[in-house]
């Protein structure tokens, strides 16, 4: 291979550049191929290479600059590439960290007329391990509610579903994750079984002060939009973002980064320069304004995908779970009782039987 490079280096020196740099890149990491594939450039195109050939130095220095652009869009392919559904693939990684429930701010967005139809649904099951994880973002008073789980704020954002009003709930989401203090945001829907001890099990992974943005992409690629820049002045930017219906996940120094574009109510008017919902927006702020790549997590289930295909058997280790209708039909995991389809359609609290037996209104039948 060295050879092969040599003497190419000696017809044609940014053409040997590509083949040496796609071989070193063959490996697997560490460190990441993409960084040490920028590594190698920086280090071939430094001053030497220019000092021998001032002209076409410029030339070789642009050609790194679009092949260092090359290499992030190859660890991005190989990231596409990703596990398979239902979270078999990928061993967990060692703990970076120790983590406490309270550690994590569970951020759960809802409406006033789901309060009855979905969160108590959430609050008998999930959130009752873990009121002090949650909090509940709405847009109407509830003194039931408030009297079920300590955290319900008023966003007084609209009760449509617009994406003005999505993106108002998401600034207010933004600003108490801030003040909690805590290590890690999440957010979910009203409609996410959240796996608290897969969850903190994955969070433990990554150490809260790096950048850090998990989730599940619903798209299988990048989103397309046009920036506005100024009234006159639009730029198109393509970026990967986590679906808001399956959970994600910011690390609080991610989350501070974010600040600028995110803090104040400003994230309905960074919203607005894209014109795309609330949890796009969360991706064109991590990845086109940070810089900050999506890391895929296929523990993170939202209804748009066939919740049938999760392993019954691999329940416990996924983060976040749905229901709901996908392709107009009933779309649940697939899990055999305690409850029946009817008395359990979301199949939520048969989930939590199955991963809290102990629970005092799960059936203590024989073999379960
Ligand atoms: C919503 O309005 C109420 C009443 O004016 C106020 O007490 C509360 O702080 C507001 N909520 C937010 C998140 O601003």
């Amino acid at each position: 291979m060295l050879k092969r490079c040599g003497r190419r280096l000696l017809l044609a020196l940014a053409g040997a550049l590509l083949a040496c740099l796609l071989v070193l890149t063959a490996d697997p990491p560490p460190p990441p191929p993409a960084e040490r594939g920028r590594r190698a450039l920086r280090s071939l195109a430094g001053p030497a290479g220019a000092a021998r050939a001032p002209g076409p130095g410029e030339g070789s220095l642009a050609e790194v600059r679009s092949l260092s652009e090359y290499f992030g869009r190859l660890t991005r392919a190989r990231r596409d590439a990703g596990p398979p559904p239902g979270g078999a693939a990928r061993p967990p990684r060692p703990p970076a960290e120790r983590l406490a429930p309270r550690d994590v701010f569970i951020a759960v967005k809802t409406t006033r007329k789901f309060h009855r139809a979905r969160l108590d649904l959430l609050l008998d099951t999930w959130v009752s391990r873990h009121p002090d994880m949650t909090f509940i973002f709405t847009d109407g008073e509830d003194e039931a509610l408030a009297q079920r789980v300590g955290t319900v704020i008023n966003t007084n954002c609209s009760a449509a579903h617009s994406r003005q009003a999505l993106s108002c709930k998401m600034a207010v989401e933004y600003d108490h994750f801030i003040a909690s203090g805590r290590k890690w945001f999440c957010h979910v829907d009203d409609d996410n079984y959240v796996n608290v001890g897969a969850l903190l099990g994955l969070l433990a992974g990554f150490p809260h002060t790096q950048d850090v943005y998990i989730g599940k992409p619903s798209l299988d690629r990048p989103i397309q939009a046009t920036e506005r820049l100024s009234d006159n002045t639009m730029r198109p930017v393509h970026f990967w973002f986590a679906t808001g219906g399956a959970g994600f996940c910011i690390s609080r120094g991610l989350a501070l980064k974010m600040s600028p574009w995110a803090s104040g109510g400003r994230f309905v008017s960074t919203a607005e320069r894209i014109r795309l919902p609330d949890d796009c927006a969360v991706g064109y702020i991590a990845e086109t304004l940070l810089g900050v790549r999506l890391t895929r997590s296929s523990l993170f289930h939202s209804h748009l995908e066939s919740l049938q295909q999760v392993p019954a058997a691999r329940l416990h280790e996924q983060v976040t779970l749905s229901y709901g209708t996908f392709e107009n039909k009933r779309n649940t995991v697939h899990i055999k009782g305690p409850f029946s389809v009817e008395a359990d359609p979301s199949r939520f609290r048969s989930i939590h039987c199955r991963l809290y037996p102990d629970t005092p209104w799960c059936p203590h039948t024989a073999g379960f």
